[in-house]
């Protein structure tokens, strides 16, 4: 089994690999850094957002601005902080002012994604918003599935997907917060009932 050494080696290859790819070459001529992500590389859980934005442009990492300090909130409420998890989004280099990430995009990028999580073998994927959820569970609507866990499978790949709120539409809306907090709180259970 590979440990979390082999498995940061594999991660910090498969970067070289997006960057000798030329991989959405036009955002990465606007941005500063690529950003892959950011953890455990042998995580239970791995975070999924959208795309950077400009503190995590700046910085090489994920979820660092407003959005990422509610995270980090959320993961304090559940006992666990960012080394415990894996963070990245579906588009790693930032849309020129925060535009929503593109199809053509997401697409490029996707492989790159379910590289990570075929290195990463998380025991739950979280995707937080639309975008990301949209590609792991096409045509579902994610104020009807929010926190719910559904199993998928990409070819021999099976995962255990949980679709959250994203965490910056839930900043300022009071109930949409509480709803995101409860949904994830509730996902050590579904891990645990996967052990059972
Ligand atoms: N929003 C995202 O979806 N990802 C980030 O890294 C930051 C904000």
């Amino acid at each position: 089994m590979a440990t979390k050494l082999d498995k940061q080696v594999q991660l910090d290859k498969l970067r070289q690999i997006v960057l000798d790819n030329d991989v959405c070459r036009d955002l990465a001529e606007q941005a500063t850094n690529l950003v892959m992500g950011a953890g455990n590389s042998d995580a239970d859980i791995v975070f999924v957002g959208e795309a950077p934005g400009k503190k995590e442009d700046e910085q090489g990492l994920p979820f660092v601005g407003a959005a990422g300090k509610f995270l980090n909130e959320m993961l304090a409420q559940a006992n666990m902080d960012r080394g415990d998890v894996f963070i990245t989004n579906i588009v790693k280099y930032r849309p020129p002012n925060n535009r929503d990430p593109l199809p053509e995009e997401k697409k490029e990028f996707w492989p790159y994604l379910l590289k990570q999580l075929q290195i990463i073998q998380p025991k739950v994927v979280i995707t937080l918003g639309r975008h990301s959820m949209e590609y792991f569970l096409p045509g579902m609507k994610i104020s009807q599935i929010h926190g719910q866990a559904k199993r998928i499978k990409f070819g021999d790949e099976k995962l255990i997907v949980v679709p959250l709120y994203h965490p910056a539409a839930a900043l300022y809306n009071g109930g949409m917060r509480q709803t995101l907090i409860d949904d994830f709180l509730s996902v050590p259970k579904i891990i645990a009932k996967l052990e059972d």
